[in-house]
């Protein structure tokens, strides 16, 4: 079956727009409406007039666009994508340590539940997270959700200290300083461009640290015609695509392993896309409650950036 051409047709029939994460497959890249990073993806999710948003990602991202657009169907090409910095924050356990640290503010990175949002008084993401901490007074109190690594990055920005959740990424968590480097005097006219979920040894040696389109935004801006990436291989289609005369090298710990692929993101395939436009299922289902709770800090955010 041609899935491009069955995606393309069912999403006209059904008034569908397609939201992509830039760590999605090449295929289901060039079958998306828009491509973003979270927070591209979560205003496009605020602004769109189709009837169904389906949303190659994984499960917060497509939460994120039900909260903001409830009465929109809310599709998830497979239901089981979820994010290992979402696994690492139980809404249960916030809520107890919320109330061992009374006066703090809680910033969430939009990678999180929609019950962890619901406990959260502004989310941010890798795009606008020095800016939504920067909107708080200097000595503010703040318990950082749930990537100690984005969280230890904005403190040394920033000069805080805020508390962090122990929580990783574990595509980011992983990569490992020392391979990284290696590869760098390996290749000695590359950049190397780092997502801030990566370890503060990682970002040590980044020329450029930032969001998914920041790193997109940089290389073409920049002069240097060789980059090493250290984040999930997905981006490298977008890069290429943006920039075919430069060369783009994933910062794997082993030339064999996958170790760069999320296996979230990576569980989306255009028959599930396909499918899931067709059968109009698996659906993200919320109650009432918990997008009116959950959607006021991403508001918050929205209104920051
Ligand atoms: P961006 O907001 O930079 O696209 O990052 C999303 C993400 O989940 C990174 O692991």
């Amino acid at each position: 079956m041609d899935f491009a051409a069955e995606i393309a047709k069912l999403k006209k029939e059904k008034n569908a727009v397609l939201l992509a994460h830039y760590y999605q497959i090449p295929e289901i890249q060039e079958a998306a409406d828009y491509i973003g990073d979270s927070l591209a993806l979560a205003r496009k999710a605020v602004e769109t007039t189709a009837d169904i948003i389906v949303f190659a990602g994984v499960h917060f991202m497509a939460e994120t666009a039900k909260i903001l657009n409830p009465g929109r169907k809310v599709l998830l090409p497979d239901i089981s994508a979820g994010c290992s910095l979402a696994d690492a924050c139980d809404a249960g356990e916030l809520a107890r340590m919320k109330q061992e640290l009374p006066g703090y503010k809680v910033v969430s990175y939009v990678n999180c539940s929609a019950k962890v949002k619901c406990l959260s008084d502004i989310i941010c993401t890798s795009g606008n997270a020095l800016k939504i901490i920067e909107s708080f007074p200097k000595d503010e109190k703040i318990l950082f959700v749930p990537d100690k690594n984005l969280g230890a990055y904005i403190n040394r920005q920033t000069g805080r200290q805020m508390k962090l959740w122990p929580g990783s990424c574990q595509i980011h968590d992983i990569l490992n300083a020392e391979k990284v480097l290696k590869l760098k005097i390996s290749k000695p006219h590359a950049k190397v461009i780092a997502h801030p979920e990566c370890n503060a040894a990682v970002l040590e040696i980044a020329d450029f640290i930032g969001s998914t389109a920041a790193m997109l935004n940089f290389i073409t801006q920049d002069p240097a015609q060789e980059y090493i990436v250290a984040t999930e291989t997905g981006i490298l289609h977008q890069m290429q695509k943006l920039c075919p005369q430069k060369h783009f090298i994933v910062a794997s710990n082993d030339e064999t392993c996958a170790c760069n692929d999320c296996p979230y993101m990576k569980l989306n395939t255009m028959e599930k896309l396909y499918r899931c436009l067709r059968d109009e299922s698996p659906e993200i289902i919320l109650d009432p409650e918990t997008i009116e709770q959950a959607r006021k800090p991403i508001e918050a955010m929205l209104r920051l950036s």
